[in-house]
């Protein structure tokens, strides 16, 4: 989603902001611009399309040495992706530039409000209105006008705002929208997030909800709604910039997969003691609290949204009470019935997408009990929460997300197993068998990864499908459905998942000769009746690849290709299952020659409803 950076020290600004914007791509966008000032005024220039294309023009147009700027990448909401439509936003007086990620809801308001007092619109943004408010709030004050304006702002924002009489300082806010400020020395940043500035600094904190910070070369303050001074303790980023780089692979999302035995391994270490007990470390929710439970509703988008599905028939079985796994944009508008008996566990990687950081919110006001699971520390949703288990899957990049798929699983894992031992559901000895099959995944993962072959084999020969069918019955069904997504969000290739009980009930009549069927088959249970559903789609003339356990001498039988997983316990059977899901996806895309890190369309992180 939209990127924001800003800097204001003694660096030659233009160069910079580049860079910092290219750290930001991942996020998704189409178009880029960037906003210089200097005693001189303000000088924008943006354009539809890559960071490259930017480049070209601000290379084209001559060097501008300045040492104040922001910069945005926007991910087209209002408008289509176009020149004019790009950021940074020039209020019509020439005072004012902003750059904005978030969604202003009543714009058309005040578009007109503005219109009856002699402003026009060039663009078809809602983010244009913020910088015509911001000019025509303005009286010799910056932090006053921001502030008069930001009382008629609805919706969500982030914003970076220069002003033209006052060239060496950026202002920046938020709502319901993340933006960091980094610290340096004789310079001081603003971003969306980390990776864009970490080569400058790795002293970062961010700005919490509508604080307001004005930002110089020699300092950052930082304001309360109510005017009040704020310090934030700095946050010391450990992580490598390494760690944000693609380290000798061609794309993030390979990178990713192969990291995934050890984001596992450090999510779950801090969670387990020597003697296999689960340490939950819980301060606001107490173990009695757990013990009250009476029911459990699992919301998040996405895959987030997917792993919440693959635990809901875990929790349920093993803690025997409902257990529901919702999109975030459906609970917050669905007036949940929820209350003090309730359980609701978000789940996010970026920990600001903005349905579940609203359907977080509604649950906590109806009184439910919250946990989230988050990998980015500090993030909105992480600090909402009642209560917080971190992944510690490092920074992911990728669009398609697949280590902070599979760490939020085990940590899921994890909550479930030590609420069933509080409930008297699961003695010590069988908790801690589990916690040993948990701890055991990264090593099944490892042998996945040490041989994938036989999945770039079966890719290389259906790379070209034009539809696909994932296939699959209770948790096999849930992981379908991450498959599915994997496939398609990066190779562009029609899939669908379907609960493979149901595929007779209309989708059959879409399978022909030569159609892509994905069978999981490795739900011990149900897996006569997915061979039933093999034979059903291959006497239609499909092909079928079949996901299997390593001990399963039936399946191999009635399928094309057979993919195995490593023998292992059954509760590491869905961590493994989706390894050789999330391959097969990455290497059709990759032999498609599709942009498998920047998919079009998507964005990492979704700030926007
Ligand atoms: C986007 C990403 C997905 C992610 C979803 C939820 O759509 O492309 O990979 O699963 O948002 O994001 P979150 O940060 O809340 O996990």
């Amino acid at each position: 989603m939209c990127g924001i950076v800003g800097y204001v020290g003694e660096r030659n600004v233009t160069p910079l902001l580049l860079e910092s914007l290219e750290k930001l791509e991942y996020r998704g966008y189409d178009s880029a611009g960037i906003a210089l000032v200097s005693v001189k005024g303000i000088k924008i220039q943006k354009t539809r399309g890559r960071i490259a294309d930017l480049r070209k023009i601000v290379e084209d147009s001559g060097e501008s040495e300045c040492t104040v700027g922001i910069g945005h990448t926007r991910w087209a909401t209002h408008g289509e992706p176009s020149d004019v439509n790009s950021h940074p936003h020039l209020s019509r007086s020439g005072r004012v530039a902003v750059v904005h990620n978030g969604i202003i809801e009543n714009y058309i308001e005040l578009r007109a409000f503005l219109s009856t007092h002699g402003y026009s619109f060039s663009t078809e943004t809602d983010s244009e209105v913020v910088s015509e408010l911001i000019d025509f709030c303005y009286a010799g004050d910056p932090v006053a006008a921001v502030r008069k304006a930001e009382l008629q702002l609805k919706g969500s924002y982030a914003l970076g705002i220069i002003f033209a009489d006052f060239p060496e300082q950026i202002i920046a806010t938020r709502k319901d929208s993340p933006l960091i400020i980094g610290v340096g020395e004789n310079e001081n940043f603003i971003a969306s997030d980390i990776p864009a500035i970490l080569k400058y600094t790795r002293d970062v904190f961010r700005l919490d909800e509508r604080e307001l910070a004005i930002l110089s070369k020699k300092r950052v303050a930082v304001f309360n709604e109510l005017g009040e001074r704020v310090d934030h303790a700095i946050e010391h980023i450990e992580w490598d910039a390494t760690a944000a780089e693609k380290g000798g692979y061609p794309h993030f999302m390979i990178k990713e997969i192969m990291e995934q035995p050890e984001a596992i391994s450090k999510t779950i270490a801090p969670r387990i003691d020597a003697e296999g007990n689960i340490l939950l470390g819980f301060k606001s929710i107490s173990d009695d609290d757990l013990k009250n439970i009476d029911s459990i509703r699992i919301t998040a988008c996405g895959s987030a949204y997917h792993v919440g599905v693959v635990a809901k028939h875990l929790l349920k079985n093993w803690l025997n009470i409902p257990v529901s796994a919702e999109l975030a944009s459906e609970f917050r508008y669905d007036d949940p019935i929820v209350n003090e008996r309730t359980l609701v566990i978000v789940v996010s990687q970026s920990g600001e997408t903005l349905d579940t950081l609203y359907a977080l919110r509604e649950a906590k006001n109806k009184g439910a009990r919250t946990i989230s699971i988050v990998n980015v520390v500090a993030s909105s949703i992480a600090n909402e929460s009642e209560e917080v288990l971190y992944t510690w899957a490092g920074p992911e990049i990728s669009v398609a997300t697949t280590k902070a798929y599979s760490t939020q699983l085990v940590l899921i894992e994890l909550l479930g197993i030590r609420m069933a031992q509080l409930r008297g559901r699961m003695d010590d000895e069988q908790g801690k068998a589990l916690v040993s099959a948990i701890k055991s995944i990264p090593t099944g993962i490892e042998e996945i990864l040490k041989d994938v072959q036989t999945v770039q084999y079966v890719a290389s020969l259906y790379f070209n499908s034009q539809s696909v069918f994932f296939l699959g019955r209770n948790i096999d069904y849930a992981l379908s459905l991450e498959a599915s997504l994997k496939l398609k969000e990066i190779s562009y290739i029609h899939s669908e998942a379907y609960a493979a009980g149901e595929l007779k009930h209309g989708t059959i009549s879409l399978i022909e000769e030569g159609t892509l069927v994905i069978a999981l088959c490795t739900y011990r249970p149900l897996l006569d009746k997915m061979i039933s559903n093999i034979k059903e789609v291959k006497a239609r003339g499909a092909k079928v690849i079949a996901i299997i356990n390593n001990d399963d001498v039936q399946t191999g039988t009635v399928a094309d290709h057979i993919i195995r997983i490593p023998a292992c316990e059954q509760i590491a059977v869905p961590s493994l299952t989706i390894v050789p899901l999330q391959l097969f996806a990455y290497y059709i895309a990759s032999l498609k020659g599709c942009d498998i890190d920047k998919p079009r369309n998507l964005a990492k992180s979704v700030t926007v409803e």
